[in-house]
């Protein structure tokens, strides 16, 4: 039994010097083999067993388990030293160069023509420190008309015929307008509103400049001493940092129940410069008229605020006390204008021949 014992403590002792040594994995897998596979040094030392006494057995099947035990740590070991000078050495190795140019594999993706447009209005109103509200597209009737001054029966509701849905006075809001008055019933506190809202509206209206879908983006500024003269410096620094400081903007009176007065703001036309003629003829895109129709607005008509006031029981848009004006744009509109669009459904229809051009 002594010798067998000896044998064991031997095998032990030439594992951990040569495990120490080892200096890759194949070396390691080498020495597992060595003394722990089926014909290794293990097996054999077990092997000399079936000569002992019965009664040393046991003695000597604990002293082999532990040292099985003792080369598979061993072995463990040595693999995770392996594996730290690996990395150690590949850490110290040339450094790699993240800044170098990467190639280019895959074409890149961009943004929609319409989200840029949308981003750069909310760039230019975040400068002005309006911030951003938005309201359901899907709508209750009251809000999308009622509550901005536009009853039952009112002739405004033709021009905006949208899509019901079947029960609750539920509709698809036809213009962000209805946003205004979410964020006034959200917001009970005095007022000192000076938001944009952007988001889908919907309206039963299909041609080459009108989409039953489309985006707009509605302004809403209230506070005390707010006036007109606030509503045209505010419109034109925002037409002029969208188009360029050279387009001249014009402001003609309009109606809209919401607000009153109202106006209509129109930019200088940025294809033939205001003249409506072009070299190869006359201007298709303001239709000769020098014009562009770009949106819509005016000063709140206190009917809204009463509106929110008898909704929220108590008097916190005073008409007495403060003031404000709103407005509405198409983004579309923007893009169209911009980039010289005169189909809006390019828009939607997803062809990359189109979209590829707004890349960068
Ligand atoms: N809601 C109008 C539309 O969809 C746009 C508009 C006009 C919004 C005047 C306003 C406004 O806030 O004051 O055509």
């Amino acid at each position: 039994m002594a010798d067998l014992l000896r044998q064991l403590e031997a095998l032990e002792e030439a594992a951990r010097s040569a495990t120490g040594a080892a200096s890759d994995e194949r070396g390691l897998e080498e020495l597992r083999v060595r003394f722990l596979g089926k014909k290794g040094e293990l097996s054999a030392a077990l092997r000399g067993m079936g000569s002992l006494p019965a009664g040393e057995r046991p003695r000597v099947g604990e002293v082999a388990n532990r040292v099985r035990d003792r080369v598979e740590e061993l072995l463990a070991a040595a693999r995770l030293r392996l594996e730290d000078s690996r990395l150690e050495a590949e850490l110290r190795g040339p450094a790699i160069d993240v800044t170098l140019a990467g190639r280019r594999l895959l074409p890149r993706g961009h943004r929609h023509p319409l989200t840029i447009a949308g981003a750069d209005i909310a760039a230019i109103f975040a400068r002005l420190g309006y911030e951003v509200a938005s309201g359901p597209e899907i709508e209750l009737d009251w809000y999308n008309f009622e509550a901005i001054n536009i009853p039952d029966h009112h002739p405004a509701r033709d021009m905006q015929d949208t899509f019901y849905l079947d029960r609750g006075g539920l509709l698809l809001r036809t213009h962000t307008s209805s946003a205004q008055i979410h964020y006034m019933l959200d917001n009970e506190h005095p007022p000192d509103v000076r938001i944009i809202c952007p988001g889908k509206v919907f309206r039963r209206d299909s041609d080459v400049t009108h989409t039953p879908m489309f985006q707009q983006i509605e302004g809403l500024v209230v506070g005390r001493g707010i006036t007109l003269g606030h509503l045209k410096g505010t419109i034109e620094a925002f037409l002029h940092a969208l188009f360029g400081a050279q387009f001249p903007v014009r402001f003609r009176p309009s109606y809209f129940p919401y607000t009153e007065p109202s106006v209509e703001a129109d930019l200088g036309c940025v294809v033939c410069g205001g003249s409506g003629q072009l070299p190869a003829g006359p201007c298709r895109v303001c239709k000769q008229t020098g014009w562009l129709e770009i949106l819509g607005s005016g000063m709140v008509n206190p009917a809204v605020f009463e509106a929110v006031n008898a909704r929220i029981g108590r008097v916190v848009y005073d008409p007495e006390e403060v003031t404000g004006f709103a407005f509405g744009l198409g983004i579309e509109r923007v893009a169209m204008v911009r980039h010289g669009i005169d189909d809006i459904r390019l828009f939607y229809e997803n062809d990359l021949r189109f979209l590829e051009q707004f890349a960068g």
